[in-house]
């Protein structure tokens, strides 16, 4: 759904920027957003002509002013426009820790900075909602090695499902959001592995003591609050010499790195560990 006319249908509509996305809500890069000439489908270059000096510019260029042609608004004013109609615009939390902003950097549009864990929460009860996964087909390595019974924290809408190994017999699927276990539902039902849900937070996990054979976390912890907390409950319910298995993004200590990151010439990093 266009936000634009979801207020004239007394619809509520809240947007929610995160990673690179934010840009499209930070004072000083909204108005300087480039297309990305590498690694893009839609433009049809072989990746190396993307990665030209100045082709990036020049295909910005191009889109503008064809924008212009057809009258469609630029980011700014389209998301001045969007924020007109009463839409929520909203920023990620993780992604402006790890960029290092805060709010002051973003546009006064955006009402709040919030976690993932909090947008779904007020999505709660929505009848259309557009989730976009930041990195594909990358989290084959983090199920890699599971086994047994499997408790995940922050199921979400379960995109790990169809990457469990066969050696996963039961997943205990911990996630609060009840937008996201609605998102889920088709793929719990068509997984051959028994997903049995848990409304809650991870805090408590309502599983006995030492009666996990692997845990498993991918891009939940920097959404989570009181992270300690939920770690002390997945070390608690997993067995002796169980596999804990995450995929976190965070900024790193090495300032090189941190800078290639937060100028997005490279991907954020991503860490898996067990
Ligand atoms: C960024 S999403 C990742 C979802 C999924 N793991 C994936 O890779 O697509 C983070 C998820 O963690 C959930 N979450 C937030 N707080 C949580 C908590 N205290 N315990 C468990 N899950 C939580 C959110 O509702 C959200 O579904």
């Amino acid at each position: 759904m266009d936000c634009r006319c979801s207020s004239s249908r007394r619809i509520e509509a809240n947007l929610f920027f995160t990673f690179f996305g934010l840009d499209a809500i930070h004072k000083k890069r909204w108005e300087h957003i480039k297309v990305a000439a590498v690694g893009n489908p839609g433009l049809h270059f072989a990746t190396l002509a993307g990665g030209l000096p100045g082709v990036s510019s020049v295909m910005t260029h191009y889109m503008e002013r064809k924008m212009d042609k057809l009258d469609i608004p630029h980011i700014p004013e389209f998301i001045e426009m969007i924020a007109d109609t009463g839409a929520g615009l909203y920023g990620c939390k993780a992604s402006v820790d790890l960029f290092e902003l805060t709010k002051d950097d973003l546009i006064e549009q955006v009402k709040e900075i919030i976690t993932m864990g909090e947008f779904y929460g007020l999505a709660a009860g929505g009848q259309i909602i557009f989730t976009c996964r930041l990195i594909t087909g990358q989290p084959k390595g983090v199920v890699e090695g599971l086994t047994g019974r499997v408790v995940e924290i922050g199921f979400g809408s379960g995109l790990n499902v169809d990457l469990y190994p066969p050696r996963v017999d039961r997943v205990y699927a911990v996630e609060p959001a009840e937008v996201a276990r609605r998102l889920a539902e088709k793929r719990v039902e068509k997984s051959s592995i028994t997903i049995q849900h848990f409304g809650l937070n991870g805090q408590p996990i309502p599983l006995a003591s030492e009666s996990c054979d692997s845990a498993l976390s991918p891009f939940t912890l920097c959404t989570i609050r009181d992270v300690q907390r939920v770690l002390t409950e997945v070390h608690r319910v997993m067995r002796p010499g169980a596999r804990f298995h995450f995929l976190e993004r965070g900024l790193s200590s090495d300032r090189r790195v941190a800078r290639v990151a937060s100028n997005r010439s490279s991907f954020v990093s991503a860490m898996a560990a067990t």
